[in-house]
């Protein structure tokens, strides 16, 4: 079966890729690369052996899906492709909107058209509401946003759970990712982000090579073990295999269905820190410096319904995570720009 992955270029779609590629899937990506570099399907196919079919394009391009379709077989979509930047969602709501509700209509529209209508969509823990009781469930409250990236997934979640809901044909999976950190074991595959990285891991990454003069650890006085935030990282070769189980859930069932893909363990940021420095025998100079507006104290998933349903758990654990992340840096200093 055939695979269209969304965003396949990205961070989590390019990690996907090799594992569809490795399950006996056929892959086809289409990627506009607004945030991600062609390198990384090069290095899928070097890795695995085998061919990524790649469309250069907007997946708001209606009649470049419908060629796409036309041109393919194809049995799932996977739907990576969208913009991620909290801050930035901030600062381009109207982008954000476009972007990542458009995407997501124009693609259902020309599936449904073409009566392929299996999905599985990235969303995250950002749609859960701010007071809930940890550790997440699928069932726990969701909404209150505090930004337009993280409306723009509660609002797609809404739009796909209602088609379901109406079309009793549709096959849709929502899948609530934690926190994505690491790379393939190879160090070929990675988080390459543009400009200033958001994220704790690639800040600590860019630290430790020297990118970066310091990481700012924001605020140690909150109400967790050490004072500084804590949360469910996920290795992102754990996070593709979810991916797989998704896709292995859609070839036998229909409806809706939402999933979170976390360890159900907690780290705080200093035992990111602390990790790393051991595993890889790096300095990552540090400031605690102010909180920083809009982050929870503490953000972790209940991960029992992927493991009963899905049969998906998390194999890798905080070593690995550090140590793949930093095997990626480290082979790669500029990311993929060399
Ligand atoms: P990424 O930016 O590395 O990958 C997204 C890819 O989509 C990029 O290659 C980008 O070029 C492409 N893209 C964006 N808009 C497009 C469009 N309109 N048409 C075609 N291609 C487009 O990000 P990622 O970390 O791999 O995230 C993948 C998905 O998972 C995103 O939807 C993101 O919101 C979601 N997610 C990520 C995290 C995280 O921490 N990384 C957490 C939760 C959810
Ligand atoms: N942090 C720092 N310094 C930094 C960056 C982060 O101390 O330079 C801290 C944050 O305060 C937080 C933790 O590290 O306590 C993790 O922060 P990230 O920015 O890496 O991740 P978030 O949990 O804030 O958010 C991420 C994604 C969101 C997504 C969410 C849930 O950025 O898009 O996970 O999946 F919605």
């Amino acid at each position: 079966m055939n695979v269209l992955v969304t965003g396949g270029a990205g961070y989590i779609g390019s990690h996907t890729c090799i594992e569809l590629l490795e399950n006996g899937y056929g892959v086809i990506v289409i990627d506009n690369l607004c945030n991600s570099n062609p390198k990384s399907l090069e290095r899928v196919k070097a890795l695995t052996g085998k061919e990524v079919k790649f469309y250069e394009g907007d997946v708001r391009d209606e009649a470049l899906l419908r060629k796409i379709f036309a041109e393919n077989e194809i049995g799932c979509c996977i739907h990576f492709a969208g913009l991620k930047a909290v801050g930035e969602s901030v600062a381009q709501p109207w982008r954000y909107y476009d972007n990542n509700l458009n995407s997501t209509l124009v693609l259902t529209k020309v599936m449904a058209d073409v009566g392929m209508k299996n999905i599985i969509f990235s969303s995250s823990a950002t749609v859960y509401s701010g007071d809930n009781e940890m550790p997440l469930r699928e069932t726990s409250k969701t909404g209150n946003c505090t930004n337009p990236y993280g409306w723009t997934k509660y609002m797609t979640e809404q739009i796909l759970s209602g088609m379901a809901h109406a079309d009793k044909e549709w096959g849709i999976v929502l899948l609530r990712y934690f926190n994505p950190i690491g790379a393939h074991k190879s160090g070929l595959i990675g988080e390459d982000p543009r400009g200033i990285p958001n994220n704790l891991m690639p800040y600590i990454t860019q630290t430790a090579i020297g990118r970066r003069e310091f990481l700012s650890v924001y605020g140690n006085d909150y109400d967790t073990p050490d004072g500084t935030g804590v949360r469910d990282y996920i290795h992102v070769v754990d996070l593709a295999k979810g991916h797989v189980a998704a896709v292995k859930y859609l070839e036998k069932n229909s409806g809706c269905e939402v999933f979170n893909l976390g360890t159900g363990t907690g780290y705080s940021v200093l035992d990111m820190v602390k990790a790393f420095i051991k595993v890889n025998g790096v300095d990552v100079p540090y400031k605690i410096v102010d909180r920083r507006p809009g982050d929870l104290a503490t953000c972790y998933a209940d991960p029992a319904k992927s493991a009963e349903v899905l049969g998906w758990k998390a194999q890798y654990g905080l070593e690995d995570m550090v140590r793949d992340a930093w095997n990626w840096q480290s082979k790669n200093p500029k990311g993929f720009a060399e």
